[in-house]
């Protein structure tokens, strides 16, 4: 891995630009006062990003897999309850001030619904500008022109111009056009990494390929690199470099997109691989890749998520929660592959 360290006057700057979580895992309290219980959204997980090198990252599984929860940790938007995420080798739960806001400026969110991004009684153009005045890397604060540019510099970046966008409200923009004004607002604060939450499943279908382009000439052209969050397989192998697939909290299968999408180990991941295979969708099995519907005490029932549906379960599965073995290339989380690990 590559870690940069510069020295000046003999003090070590560190800029490696690395994210890793650790053990990271988020319990949400659910249900009334007398009934109260918890929900462990995300389970330990561990992961680790170099964005000197720039990458698409896709987190996919079915919808409650705790994709969305894991976004908002790295985010800051939630507060992990047990776990580490460190950033540039510093906890952001122990940072200082200006260290949180420096992180929270390298990660930046693109959600599914680009018109909660906007604010639907001011143009799109002065919140653009308003976040370059707040955000962009602007010498002089207030600076007009700098950050004019900064916005122009941007909205290039996704494909629009500034004519294009001047003086109009979010409501006259299609949801294509104002999914990649979401990415631009986004990438005003010049971040490292963009964590990007279903971005296309509320745009057109005719336009969700270019939206899916944009993410791959943003990290080829600009070096950013992304986390993209979706259940959409099919994108999700053409723009990606690694993926994690989720399934009720945890990591079960993750590594190289070629690896895991075209020979899936953990038998999760390859009842995801066929129903996409599946041609007519009437025809796709249903039941086995169904939505899952999540009882509390099922999501944290011991042993592993996926008993209930695997029909290579043994009594093993259902007592105890599988480690991840690091096999052909990837990490899987399942019995049947104990005693068939590699050295990564
Ligand atoms: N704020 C919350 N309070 C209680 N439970 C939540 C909250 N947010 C998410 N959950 C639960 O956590 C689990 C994971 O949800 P989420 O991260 O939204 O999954 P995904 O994005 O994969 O659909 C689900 O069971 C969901 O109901
Ligand atoms: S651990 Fe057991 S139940 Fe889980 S996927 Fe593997 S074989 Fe199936
Ligand atoms: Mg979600």
């Amino acid at each position: 891995m590559l870690l940069l360290v510069f020295c000046i006057g003999g003090e070590k700057i560190y800029n490696m630009n690395e994210l890793k979580l650790i053990n990271v895992s988020k319990l949400y309290k659910v249900g009334s006062y007398l009934s109260r219980t918890y929900v462990e959204a995300v389970k330990n997980i561990n992961l680790e990003f170099d964005m000197n090198t720039p990458f698409i990252f896709t987190l996919a599984g079915e919808s409650g897999s705790g994709k969305s929860t894991l976004a908002k940790l790295v985010l800051g938007i939630e507060k992990v309850t047990s776990g580490e995420l460190i950033f540039n080798s510093k906890n952001i739960d122990n940072m200082e001030k200006q260290e949180r806001k420096n992180y929270l400026k390298n990660v930046q969110p693109v959600f599914q619904n680009p018109f909660e991004t906007f604010n639907p009684l001011r143009t799109v153009i002065s919140y653009l500008y308003t976040t370059a005045i707040k955000c962009g890397n602007i010498s002089t604060p207030g600076k007009k022109e700098e950050a004019q540019a900064i916005v122009q510099t941007n909205l290039d970046r996704v494909g629009l111009s500034y004519q294009e966008v001047e003086g109009k409200y979010p409501h006259e923009f299609s949801g294509g056009q104002l999914q990649r004004l979401s990415i631009a607002r986004a990438l005003i604060p010049s971040p490292k990494l963009l964590i990007a939450d279903e971005p296309v499943s509320m745009v057109d279908a005719s336009l969700r390929m270019s939206i899916v382009n944009l993410f791959k000439d943003l990290k080829d052209k600009y070096g950013v690199s992304i986390i993209y969050i979706t259940h959409d397989l099919a994108t999700a192998y053409y723009i990606s470099d690694y993926i994690a697939i989720m399934l009720r909290g945890q990591i079960i299968e993750r590594g190289d997109v070629e690896n895991v999408l075209m020979r899936p180990l953990h038998p999760y991941s390859q009842l995801l691989k066929e129903s996409i295979l599946q041609p007519v969708p009437n025809k796709r099995r249903k039941g086995r890749a169904r939505k899952a519907s999540f009882e509390v005490e099922e999501f944290n029932l011991p042993g592993c998520k996926f008993t209930e549906r695997c029909s290579f379960a043994e009594d093993i599965c259902r007592r105890e929660n599988p480690k991840e073995y690091y096999v052909e290339g990837r990490t899987v989380r399942c019995f049947l592959y104990e005693g068939e690990e590699s050295s990564p």
